[in-house]
């Protein structure tokens, strides 16, 4: 059974890109897969303070609701976050996410401890913003490369939704949602992604 470990950034509960996350974490329970949701805005952490405090050990010294994340995210073998574009960016609470991965990035990249939690994990963003850009979601895309190899993942997939603004507006979008169960199904069933039409794959032009 595929554990996956899915971060809802927006601070709107049941908003566009937290619908995203629900309909991603309703087909991949359907499919099998054990999910566990986070929304980053009920929970209480700091963003990193770079106090060189995981140099040595890849343990970050925080204590704070991101502690016993760390292990979830060792534990998870499908990683997603799901974050709405403020100012062309991912939201703060995603960023402190981010930046607390580092950590991680310490354990892989300078004490070379290899994978984290031993395995590759995949890596699962989902966005939406209410402009229609073309560039709109070119900087998070980069961040969300650079996430997901810090937590020993690779960015595999990705639902970017433009012009969505009004809370819930992304269920008057044709398909979207039904993407994003179909995304979740696939996830917890090792399914092909290529196969699911509209969704951004790495090194693809599908966005
Ligand atoms: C502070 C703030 C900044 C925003 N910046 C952008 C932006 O740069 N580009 C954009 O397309 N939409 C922007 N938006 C609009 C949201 O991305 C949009 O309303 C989205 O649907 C909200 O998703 P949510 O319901 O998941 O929170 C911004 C909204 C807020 C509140």
């Amino acid at each position: 059974m595929r554990h996956i470990l899915v971060f809802s950034g927006s601070p709107r509960k049941e908003g566009n890109s937290d619908l995203l996350a629900d309909t991603f974490a309703y087909g991949a329970e359907k499919a099998g897969a054990r999910v566990e949701k986070i929304r980053l805005i009920e929970i209480n952490f700091s963003p990193c303070i770079e106090c060189g405090g995981c140099d040595d050990t890849g343990e970050c010294i925080l204590i704070d609701d991101m502690t016993p994340i760390y292990s979830k995210i060792e534990e998870a073998d499908i990683v997603v976050l799901s974050s709405p574009m403020f100012f062309y960016n991912i939201t703060a609470n995603s960023q402190a996410l981010v930046e607390r991965s580092q950590a991680f990035w310490i354990r892989q990249y300078v004490l070379k401890q290899g994978h984290i939690g031993g395995k590759e994990r995949q890596g699962i963003f989902l966005s939406v913003g209410a402009t229609k850009g073309k560039l709109l979601f070119d900087g998070s895309l980069r961040v969300m490369k650079y996430f997901f190899d810090a937590i020993g993942g690779r960015l595999s997939a990705a639902i970017l939704v433009r012009g969505v603004e009004k809370k819930g507006q992304i269920k008057q979008i044709p398909d979207v949602l039904q993407r994003a169960e179909k995304l979740g199904e696939a996830a917890a069933t090792h399914g092909d992604y290529e196969k699911i039409d509209g969704i951004w794959l790495p090194g693809g032009t599908n966005r």
